[in-house]
């Protein structure tokens, strides 16, 4: 798994089946319930891998043949937080993998006065200062809306290292962003692009995340 060139992001491997997900979501003539489809296959797969970093401690148990097996389990406990609306499209795929996970939501939107984004709304587990936190926003482009929200989690006691974000794709100048103000937070994501264009959206991208995901 590559963290280079950047500290603390976790890129999926490129593999030809991952380029032809990304493909398919990416492509302006996909239908929506393709668009769902495949896109729900590529948030399991940043789920899993951002299971794959939580710790964990040595555990032997004995198996149906009497034989012991030296395995591990998870230390600690998780839950979800998506930002409202486009997060909540990951919420699913967090729950496939851990049955009965809590999820909290933050929702920010654009201030019409001062074009700047603002907190609306907060709903997470009370006890959010001792989990492990999947951070859900399918797309990292000026990385507004996701340090907002990482400033809510810190705020409720979070800390930066145990804080997992979650997103489909990320441009270059978001994760760098983001990470000269949360540089412990770990980063999962399937995609780097190139750029934003001048309405701040991903290019290549796919356009608008939520929309294409809930619209018809
Ligand atoms: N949100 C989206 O849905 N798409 C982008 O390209 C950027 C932010």
């Amino acid at each position: 798994m590559s963290s280079e060139p950047f500290n603390n992001v976790y890129l999926l491997p490129q593999t030809n089946q991952l380029i032809g997900l990304y493909t398919i979501i990416r492509d302006k003539n996909t239908t929506r319930p393709n668009f769902i489809f495949y896109a729900d296959r590529i948030i399991r797969l940043l789920v899993e891998e951002g299971l794959n970093h939580l710790p964990v401690q040595d555990l032997t148990i004995e198996t149906d043949t009497a034989e012991k097996y030296e395995g591990c389990s998870f230390m600690g406990k998780i839950c979800g937080v998506s930002i409202v609306r486009a997060g909540e499209s990951m919420e699913q795929g967090l729950r496939d993998c851990c049955r009965s996970v809590r999820i909290g939501k933050i929702l920010i939107q654009r201030d019409e006065e001062t074009a700047q984004p603002k907190l609306f709304y907060e709903k997470l587990p009370e006890d959010i200062a001792n989990r492990y936190v999947f951070l859900l926003d399918p797309m990292l482009a000026t990385g507004g809306s996701a340090m907002m929200a990482t400033d809510v989690l810190i705020k409720r006691g979070v800390k930066p290292e145990r804080i997992y974000f979650l997103n489909l794709i990320c441009s270059k100048e978001g994760i760098d962003n983001y990470r000269a103000q949360f540089p412990d937070v770990k980063i999962v994501t399937g995609a780097i692009d190139k750029g934003l264009d001048k309405n701040k959206y991903l290019v290549p991208g796919l356009g608008d995340f939520g929309d294409r995901y809930y619209c018809i």
